[in-house]
């Protein structure tokens, strides 16, 4: 194998959520080379003509079209391929659809003996990274799903809104699936380092039971709303695809809630779920404990259980696992 450049990504799907992680990551400048791949060929090629043109506003990075022979030195594989939502439909509808698609993505990339790390996006993103996983064969470590990034950057975007503070000091995490069961975990939230309850109070605001339901639920339907009104949703996830593969390549061991093999932590185990974890250049190091109150408990072996379902029909249906 051709010995693996960290500085090179490969993007597998180049379609609205494939094609705007590219843009922000070639505005990034973490990368020096990038090959966008999809099943539709003329778009990967007029995706990689367009970014290229972008290139003298930018730092230097190649970007091409190509095939699966061109990720085997790749140091992360981005796959957001696969159907996205339709209005009415949610994240697990789209199983099916995926889990077919991933069946021939995912063999194509373990038969190369790629090295780097897989970071899967395509929904529903932690059934399909327990898919991603089974089916290369990969170390648990360097399987990542974006998880529930995204919906802790719209908590904390939300968050931020409501008590007039910058949102990276707001430290909170949704975690859980990233669908309709994922939960906030408001017992330890904290704008640095001041309980959430009492920050609230400090600028005015004491119906904190109210506020933290309508946030939550606004979280929870973010995506809804968004494909209601433009039928996709992709600067947000590129963002947190960007935040990601910063981590990854910076090496820089932050602590993001993606979606990971679970070994035991509150009870959950041979599932891929989202809870915070640290991210560094070989993938997931650790999976963090973060503590819980006994309903956010009970919330979260609920989702997992809706994962562990979905996990049982895809051994079933698809043979996984
Ligand atoms: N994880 C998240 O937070 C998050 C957020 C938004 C969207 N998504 C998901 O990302 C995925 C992509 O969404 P989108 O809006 O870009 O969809 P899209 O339809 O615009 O793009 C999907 C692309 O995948 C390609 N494709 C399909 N089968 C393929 C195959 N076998 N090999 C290579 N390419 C293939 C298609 O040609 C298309 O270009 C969806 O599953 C969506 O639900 C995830």
């Amino acid at each position: 194998m051709d010995k693996m450049n960290i500085r090179k990504a490969a993007m597998i799907g180049c379609g609205f959520v494939g094609a705007s992680s590219a843009f922000a990551l070639m505005q990034s400048g973490i990368f020096s080379e990038m090959v966008m791949i999809d099943a539709d060929h003329a778009k990967a090629e007029g995706e990689a003509m367009d970014l290229s043109h972008g290139l003298p506003f930018a730092r230097p990075v190649k970007i091409y079209d190509g095939d699966y022979d061109d990720i085997v030195d790749a140091g992360i594989i981005i796959i957001t391929a696969g159907a996205n939502q339709k209005p009415d439909e949610t994240r697990l509808d789209l199983i099916h659809k995926n889990v077919e698609i991933y069946k021939q993505i995912i063999p194509e990339i373990a038969k190369r003996g790629c090295e780097g790390i897989l970071l899967i996006v395509s929904n529903p993103v932690d059934i399909l990274t327990y898919t991603a996983l089974k089916l290369s064969g990969f170390p648990e470590h360097r399987v990542i799903g974006s998880g529930t990034v995204l919906d802790t950057a719209r908590l904390k975007y939300l968050i931020g809104e409501h008590l007039g503070v910058d949102n990276r000091s707001v430290h909170a995490f949704i975690i859980g699936e990233h669908g309709d069961s994922e939960l906030a975990a408001w017992s330890n939230a904290n704008i640095s380092g001041v309980r959430l309850s009492d920050f609230c109070e400090m600028r005015g605001h004491f119906m904190h039971e109210e506020s933290e339901n309508r946030i939550y639920e606004k979280v929870r339907n973010s995506a809804y709303e968004i494909i209601e009104r433009k039928h996709a949703t992709y600067y947000g996830i590129a963002m947190a695809v960007k935040r990601i593969c910063e981590c990854i390549i910076r090496n820089e061991q932050s602590i993001l809630p993606v979606s990971s093999m679970m070994h035991g932590i509150y009870g959950m185990k041979d599932i891929v779920i989202s809870m915070p974890a640290i991210v560094g250049k070989d993938g997931v190091e650790n999976v963090i404990p973060i503590s819980l109150d006994e309903e956010e408990k009970m919330q979260l072996k609920r989702s997992a259980d809706i994962l562990t379902g979905m996990k049982e029909m895809i051994k079933k249906e698809h043979g996984i696992g």
